[in-house]
């Protein structure tokens, strides 16, 4: 696989994202701990509310529930339940006589009265039971809250009753028999159709006073108090809403409108509600909800009905200082990421840029411009480093250039030796050269000499053959005597000399071919300086010679003479003959070189080391074409010490 490359920029972005991302995700994560504390305190304290609000409902039940237990207790029923019993104890057939009252009961209207009816209403304990439960909380409350009471014998019929109950034996109903069995009982809420009201039956045992059973009584209570219970609790936040439910489902009471026994048991919510009490979030009619709940326990020996107080919040209300803090803290994180990510690109540029600099100078150097230095002014480390690099590159380029120097000396050092090694051995070949042929090249002259004097009058054709032969002679002795001179090249013997002099002399005794003009450009003021007047006077000689043969027909010479400096003079030889090329310039001073058929290529090299010999030099100016301009320059020596 490809491992991937950042580069420092990235990296810094990058790391300043991270450490952005995380601050964030710890601000976001205290914001949701805070949220599920929230959830806890307020879902907790909604609990206790539910709680509180139960226990006043199972309060008030049992304070109903106590207050006809109180009743049945003064044993003022007794009597009349002994009584009633022993007549029915005579009858042949009480379940006969039962069922046929009761058919007589039910089949009149529900506002007739028989005068069986009559008879039961007008009795003192009828009459008891009104003033002392429906009238009196009529009267108090005004409204019934016992809506109806009624005492049965020990065979479930009514033996007294405030108003007309609905049959006449209650032995089959489950109020009646949970009485008998557990003392007392205490039904589910219900609506009562025939009373119209929303009630809830207590039923009371009653034994008499050695424990017999003989009869239950019952009071239909209103459940109108016990509804205000739950409609008064306190309500915290605007969103809050109430739901009393039975055990099985059913709404007893909810905040705003709603129908009373509406079975709710297949609704979400309901699902949820396990175990004696909880808190849990779910969405209802669209809105994200808080729900607390809890079941009631009953009291003392009242076990309670295992209704369900349910009370719930809109989460946005509960939780709106947490959503606005989140909210504020995911802004200011986008924030947060953002100036990091700008902060680190600012940065990673003024880090990146002198680096990318250096970088770009550093391959220019390896490139060979040594010349170039990094131009990073900050005062950081990279600054440092610039400043550093630059001092190093400074050495390296001084050392460089120090070394080129030193090659170059060398090889001209070594060049001078090869130089001066050739000429050494061509010295010494061309010395016993010269010198093994003057001695036949002195007989042959001789023998011409003899020849001419002895011939009077020679034929033309001998005569002219003779004059070849002395001119050849004239031609070889000067060569032979440029060997010569070559081969012997000896340090000057100085003396004082007059340069303008020495020229005069020199082009005095050269022949000029009649189309040559030469002009003699000399400084009258030219110091007498100390050298070999001889040595000299060939430089001179060769020089003159050489552009004399460069002008083969018209032409002009100009000789000057002038003073460079207080201890220098410059002879300088101007032609206009045919110049010489850049090639040939190169191997003017090599020994041999030469252009002319005729030539021996050895004048130029005797030029320079006689030159040299005085501590002078020899330069040359030349154009293919144009001319030559031939410069010696010499020092000015007027005293011998200082040589
Ligand atoms: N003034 C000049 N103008 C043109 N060529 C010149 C001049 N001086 C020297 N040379 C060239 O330099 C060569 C070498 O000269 P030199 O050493 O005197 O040898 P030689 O004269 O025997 O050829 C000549 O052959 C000629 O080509
Ligand atoms: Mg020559």
């Amino acid at each position: 696989m490809k491992k991937i490359r950042f580069n420092i920029s990235t990296k810094l972005m990058i790391s300043f994202g991270i450490i952005a991302i995380l601050l964030a995700a710890l601000a976001l994560y205290s914001v949701i701990e805070s949220q599920k504390t929230l959830e806890e305190s307020v879902g907790g304290s909604s609990l206790i509310l539910a709680k509180m609000t139960l226990i006043g409902i199972d309060k008030e039940i049992y304070h109903r529930l106590e207050e006809v237990q109180k009743y049945v207790n003064r044993g003022h029923l007794q009597k009349t339940l002994l009584e009633s019993n022993a007549d029915f104890e005579k009858l042949d057939s009480i379940e006969e006589f039962i069922k046929q009252k009761d058919q007589e009961w039910t089949a009149v209207l529900r506002d007739e009265i028989t005068p069986f009816m009559q008879n039961i209403f007008n009795k003192d304990i009828s009459q008891m039971f009104r003033r002392e439960f429906t009238e009196f909380y009529e009267k108090k409350y005004g409204y019934k809250l016992f809506v109806q009471v009624l005492l049965t014998n020990r065979y479930g019929v009514n033996i007294a009753e405030t108003e007309k109950s609905s049959n006449y034996r209650h032995d089959d109903q489950e109020w009646w028999k949970k009485a008998k069995d557990n003392g007392f009982s205490v039904s589910d809420i219900y609506h009562d159709e025939y009373y119209n009201a929303n009630c809830m039956k207590i039923g009371i045992k009653i034994d008499d006073e050695k424990g017999n059973f003989v009869g239950v009584m019952k009071a239909v209570l209103s459940a109108e108090e016990i509804i205000k219970e739950a409609e008064i609790a306190l309500k915290e936040y605007e969103t809050t809403k109430i739901k009393l439910l039975t055990g099985e489902g059913r709404v007893i009471y909810a905040t705003g409108t709603f129908n009373f026994l509406e079975d709710v048991s297949g609704k979400d919510f309901f699902q949820k509600l396990q175990g004696e009490s909880g808190v849990f979030i779910l969405p209802e009619e669209g809105r994200e909800k808080l729900f607390s709940y809890t079941r009631s326990k009953g009291l003392r020996t009242f076990e309670g009905l295992q209704w369900i107080l349910l009370i719930s919040h809109d989460t946005r209300e509960v939780f709106n200082s947490a959503f606005i803090l989140r909210n504020n803290i995911l802004l200011f994180s986008l924030i947060l990421i953002l100036i990091a990510i700008l902060v680190a690109f600012l940065l990673s540029r003024s880090i990146v840029n002198p680096i990318i600099q250096l970088q770009n100078t550093v391959l220019e150097i390896s490139q060979g411009h040594l010349d170039r230095r990094v131009k990073i002014s900050s005062k950081d480390e990279i600054g440092q480093l610039a400043t550093v690099f630059n001092k190093m590159t400074g050495k390296l380029q001084e050392s460089y250039s120090n070394l080129k120097k030193e090659i170059a000396e060398r090889k001209e050092i070594q060049e001078q030796l090869v130089r001066s090694e050739k000429l050494a051995v061509l010295g010494q070949l061309a010395g016993s050269v010269g010198h093994e042929l003057r001695n036949p090249l002195g007989s042959i002259k001789n023998a011409a000499y003899f020849l001419n004097m002895v011939l009077e009058k020679p034929e033309p054709e001998v005569k002219e053959t003779l004059e070849i032969l002395e001119k050849e002679v004239a031609t070889s002795e000067h060569i032979i005597s440029s060997l010569l001179d070559f081969a012997r090249s000896k340090p000057p013997t100085k003396r004082k000399v007059d340069l303008n002099d020495l020229l005069q002399e020199i082009l005095s005794h050269t022949t000029i071919p009649e189309k040559i003009k030469v002009i003699s450009n000399l400084d009258k003021s030219l110091p007498v300086i100390l050298a070999d007047p001889d040595q000299l006077s060939q430089v001179f000689k060769n020089i003159i010679l050489n552009a004399l043969q460069s002008m083969p027909e018209t032409g002009q010479l100009v000789v000057k003479s002038e003073i460079l400096s207080p201890v220098q003079v410059a002879i300088s030889f101007t032609d206009n003959g045919v110049g010489i090329s850049k090639k040939n310039q190169e191997k003017l001073f090599e020994p041999l070189f030469t252009t002319k058929a005729k030539g021996i290529g050895l004048g130029m090299v005797i030029t320079k080391t006689l030159v040299e010999g005085h501590r002078g030099t020899v330069e040359l100016k030349s154009e293919e074409g144009k001319g030559t301009i031939f410069t010696v320059k010499l020092p000015i020596q007027k005293k011998k010490e200082e040589d």
